[in-house]
């Protein structure tokens, strides 16, 4: 796969697991490609399902809030993209079985992107792309370095909904991807290098 239009265009007729037949919108992903910096959740919901855009429900607003707080902007200068493209029905976690079914999609745009951080929201985000004991309670915001890439997981925003006492952690987290950001990525952050 070449371009960008085509991996989107073959990943709308894909049936590697059964999610298709309930979907309303493929979520393929949203942001700019020049991004160094690419964040991952977990899987489409209701409100992303019908819209065709990762994170535009509650959880979005908070991802975006957090985004802001370190100078990052879906519409500017990242990419946010998910583990599975179709909507799990009834909101369940994606299946161990489609997850690995729509990787070969999210590994073809990590390839075309080829970003600098990657940031997984929660864990199965984490489990997938940093390692499978990742433990976000234990191992967000620390970094792995994967073939030369910084990875990171963070709570899911969904989480930081639920359970805001989680809020103080994930800031420091922030600061310290803010940090590396600006040591690794280039000027287009903004941030006094
Ligand atoms: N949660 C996710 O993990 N991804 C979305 O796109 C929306 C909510």
């Amino acid at each position: 796969m070449t371009n960008w239009e085509e991996l989107e265009s073959a990943c709308e007729t894909c049936k590697n697991c059964s999610l298709w037949e309930t979907r309303s919108k493929l979520v393929f992903g949203v942001g700019k490609l020049s991004a160094e910096v690419l964040f991952i959740g977990e899987g489409p919901g209701e409100n992303e399902d019908l819209e065709g855009e990762p994170f535009v429900g509650r959880a979005g607003k908070l991802l975006d809030d957090m985004l802001r707080i370190i100078n990052l902007d879906r519409e500017k200068n990242t990419y946010i993209a998910n583990i599975v493209k179709c909507r799990p029905p009834k909101n369940r976690d994606p299946l161990p079985e489609e997850r690995e079914a729509c990787k070969p999609w999210l590994s073809a745009q990590i390839s075309l992107i080829m970003p600098k951080i990657v940031v997984c929201l929660g864990r199965i985000a984490a489990i997938e792309m940093i390692d499978q004991s990742f433990k976000v309670t234990q191992d967000h915001g620390k970094w792995y370095d994967i073939d030369g890439v910084k990875y990171m997981g963070l709570f899911h925003p969904a989480a930081l909904l639920r359970d805001p006492n989680r809020r103080p952690e994930t800031f420091l987290d922030l600061k310290e991807l803010e940090r590396v950001i600006k040591e690794i990525c280039n000027d287009t952050y903004g941030g006094d290098k």
